[in-house]
Formats: structure tokens, C-alpha cells, sequence
């Protein structure tokens, strides 16, 4: 089998990357840049501390600090006008998934026009956008080398998956000291989103080798330091490997896809407003414990990676222990259920074959080492309910 891997051609990682923001932009021949971020990293100073030495040096960047966690169909179009009428030749993206998906977003309207869903999975991009830089202050979705953007219409409340090798950034500047400030509970959703990306990359059918090595090494950073950096959030060592973790996790699903979670999880973000990582939070265990009998190898493998298991354990028996394991961590991080969350029982039980319908239409479940039928998703949302 030979695959096709594809990663950002620039990476900067380590404390203090971001001060190489001003030398990536001169690499990529980038003159008139758009910072794209969202009201808190403005208000918080983080955007002017990029800002202010680029301007420093002679670079014109302009600012577009509207995101909204979730991008809409709404807040990109308005992105995509002000890119389109400022004259600007690349971008930088400062923020968790949703700045960084947003400015993927405008990039792909800004090059080809027309309407976001009509460049939703399985549709392809014709024309790639302008370079993005992207500058994760989140140590989650690895969007910053994923070729990926996930935005919600507005219309239809849908979150779309919209893919294709230009959403590749064209560089990623990882500084795990821009995720010091993150909250415990950000910081756990986060995290839990960045392991499911692991786990899912290393079981998904599209998997191979290196995917598998990343995988492996993502969740062989993450598993071990969550707790930490929710408890401590200033531990520089449990931040700089989930960062890492992270990012690792991101370049194993980019090349491999991620699979049943994220396909069911994307639905109950759109109609109930869950942050990401919390709604895969909600599905992991259950989830992971049906797809099982799909894999019993490879999640004995991930129990493995993440110290669930010994290491001579037998496959049937480690697997079991992730499930353990992985209902341990909802718990140590109070990951509530969906009825906790507060979600209305009446409006998530009429909603259950839509949500599974959007997923199966989605194609990650198709990538889960055991397949579901739409029957077999609402029995999974029903078990994770409570
Ligand atoms: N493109 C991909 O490959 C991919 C993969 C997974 C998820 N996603 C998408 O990413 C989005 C979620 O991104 P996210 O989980 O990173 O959250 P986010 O970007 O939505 O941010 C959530 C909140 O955290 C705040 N925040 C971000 N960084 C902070 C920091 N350092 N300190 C304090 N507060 C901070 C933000 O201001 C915001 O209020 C979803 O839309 C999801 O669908 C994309
Ligand atoms: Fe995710």
C-alpha cells in the first residue's frame, strides 16, 4: 500500500516559535497578511503581541477578530469579504480550531466563490486558497497541519467537514507557551479531542505506518499529562507534550481520517452547541467499547500506548482496559453526559436519526474498524445519554 502523507512544508515548534511569525510570513513571500482570531485572544493582548512586531518591521497586517467558536456559513462570509476587499495575500490564524478553521474557510471562498456547502465532503476544492499560517493557542484539534475545516451552516444548522489538500497550512508555528492560559476545563476538552484524534487515526481503515507512528506518539504525550495540565495549568511540561501530542495526533487523522467518534460527535456540537471535545468526550467510551470486535489488536495497542495495559497483556483483555481507562478519564475530568450538559431530553431523542443520518453523510463512520447502520448509531447516542 503506498500513502499519500501531506504536512504543512513550514513547522516552527518549541517555546517562543511564535516570535518566528515575522520570518515564516518573508519565507512564504507573504507582504499584506490578515490576522484572523477571536474576541478573547484581542481583548487578552495575544493578538497584538503578534501584531505589534510585524507592524514593527514594515508588514501592513490587518485584523479580523470576529470568530465565533464553531465557524458559521455567517461569520465566513464576513471574513471572506473583508480578506477579499483589503487586498491582503495570506493569513495568519491565532486561536483554538475555530479561528484556524475559519481562516481555511475564507481562504477556499476567497480562491473559488460560491457557498461553503458547496465545497462540502465528498466535494473537492478546484482552486487552493491563499497561504495560512496557523498559530494554535489550544492544544486540541491539530487543524494547524490537518486538511480539514469544519464549519457549521447557518441554514441547516449542519456542521459541514470540508476537506482537501489546500486546507494543508502553509505553515504551523507550535508554541505550547500560547496554551499556558487555558483553563482546566478547555484544557480537558481540548485534550480529550486531540486523544480521540489519535485513537481514531490509529483504528481507522485508511491507517498506515506512519500514521501509526504518530498515533502511537501522540498518545503516548497525552494519556500521561492531561490530568496534570488541567490540575496545574501552568506546568510547562504537561503543556509542551500535550501541545505536541497534539499536533502529533493532528498529522496521523489528516493522513488517516478519524472515524466513528468525530462522525457522531460533529451533530450533537451543531444542534446542542457542545464544544468539540466535550461532545467526543461524551461518545469515547461508548463508542470505543461497540467498535472493539473491529480491532481488538489495534486498541490493545492504544491501551498499551497509553499505560492501560501491560505491555505482555493479551490483546482481548488490554482492549478491554482501555474502555476502563477511558471511563476513568471522563470521570477524573468531570466529563458530564449529555443529560448532565443540560441538553433537553425531548429535543435529543427527536433529533437522534438526523444526528446519525449527518454522520453516516459525513463519511467518518465508514472509517471505523465496525461500520454502523443509522440503527446502530441511535442505540450509541441512547447509551451515551445518560
Ligand atoms: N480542522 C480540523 O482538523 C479540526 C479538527 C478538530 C476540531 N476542529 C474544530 O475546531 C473547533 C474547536 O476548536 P477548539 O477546541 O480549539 O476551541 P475554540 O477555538 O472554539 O476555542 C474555544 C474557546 O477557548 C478560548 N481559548 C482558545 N485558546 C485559549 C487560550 N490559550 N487561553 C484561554 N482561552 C483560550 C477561545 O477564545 C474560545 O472562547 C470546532 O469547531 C471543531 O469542529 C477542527
Ligand atoms: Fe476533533
Amino acid at each position: 500500500m503506498v500513502a499519500t502523507i501531506l504536512v504543512p512544508p513550514i513547522m516552527e515548534i518549541g517555546a517562543g516559535a511564535v516570535q518566528r511569525l515575522g520570518a515564516v510570513l518573508a519565507r512564504l513571500g507573504v507582504r499584506r497578511p490578515l490576522l484572523v482570531t477571536d474576541p478573547f485572544m484581542r481583548d487578552a493582548g495575544h493578538a497584538d503581541r503578534l501584531l505589534a512586531p510585524l507592524r514593527a518591521a514594515g508588514i501592513d497586517a490587518g485584523l479580523f477578530a470576529d470568530t465565533v467558536p464553531d465557524p458559521t456559513t455567517d461569520v465566513i462570509g464576513v471574513g471572506t469579504a473583508l480578506l477579499r476587499d483589503g487586498g491582503y495575500d495570506g493569513m495568519v490564524a491565532l486561536g483554538g480550531g475555530s479561528p484556524i478553521d475559519t481562516a481555511k474557510a475564507m481562504a477556499v471562498l476567497a480562491a473559488n466563490g460560491g457557498q461553503m456547502r458547496d465545497y462540502k465532503v465528498p466535494n473537492p476544492i478546484p482552486t487552493p486558497g491563499m497561504p495560512v499560517v496557523a498559530v494554535p493557542t489550544t492544544a486540541g484539534t491539530g487543524s494547524e497541519v490537518t486538511r480539514f475545516t469544519v464549519i457549521t451552516d447557518t441554514q441547516t444548522d449542519e456542521k459541514m467537514l470540508i476537506a482537501g489538500p489546500g486546507l494543508v497550512p502553509a505553515a504551523a508555528i507550535i508554541d505550547f507557551e500560547l496554551t499556558l492560559s487555558c483553563p482546566p476545563r478547555l484544557t480537558a476538552d481540548t485534550g480529550i479531542d486531540a486523544l480521540t484524534h489519535a485513537i481514531e487515526a490509529y483504528v481507522s481503515v485508511k491507517a498506515s505506518p506512519f500514521t501509526d507512528a504518530m498515533a502511537i506518539a501522540a498518545m503516548g504525550r497525552i494519556a500521561p499529562w492531561i490530568r496534570e495540565a488541567c490540575a496545574d495549568p501552568s506546568s510547562r511540561p504537561a503543556r509542551e507534550n500535550m501541545m505536541l501530542g497534539a499536533t502529533l495526533a493532528g498529522i496521523a487523522f489528516s493522513n488517516a481520517s478519524v472515524a466513528l467518534v468525530h462522525g457522531m460527535s460533529r451533530p450533537i456540537g451543531a444542534f446542542f452547541h457542545v464544544p468539540h471535545g466535550l461532545s467526543n468526550a461524551m461518545l469515547l467510551p461508548a463508542v470505543t467499547a461497540w467498535s472493539l470486535p473491529g480491532a481488538i489488536t489495534r486498541y490493545a495497542d492504544c491501551a498499551r500506548a497509553i499505560g492501560a495495559a501491560d505491555p505482555g497483556q493479551d490483546d482481548e483483555s488490554a482492549a478491554q482496559e482501555l474502555v476502563q481507562a477511558l471511563r476513568r478519564l471522563n470521570a477524573d475530568l468531570n466529563v458530564p453526559t449529555p443529560q448532565e450538559y443540560g441538553i433537553d431530553p425531548a429535543r435529543w431523542e427527536g433529533l437522534l436519526v438526523t444526528m446519525a443520518e449527518q454522520a453516516l453523510a459525513s463519511g467518518s463512520p465508514a472509517n471505523n474498524p465496525r461500520v454502523p447502520g443509522v440503527a446502530d448509531m441511535v442505540a450509541l447516542y441512547r447509551e451515551s445519554w445518560g
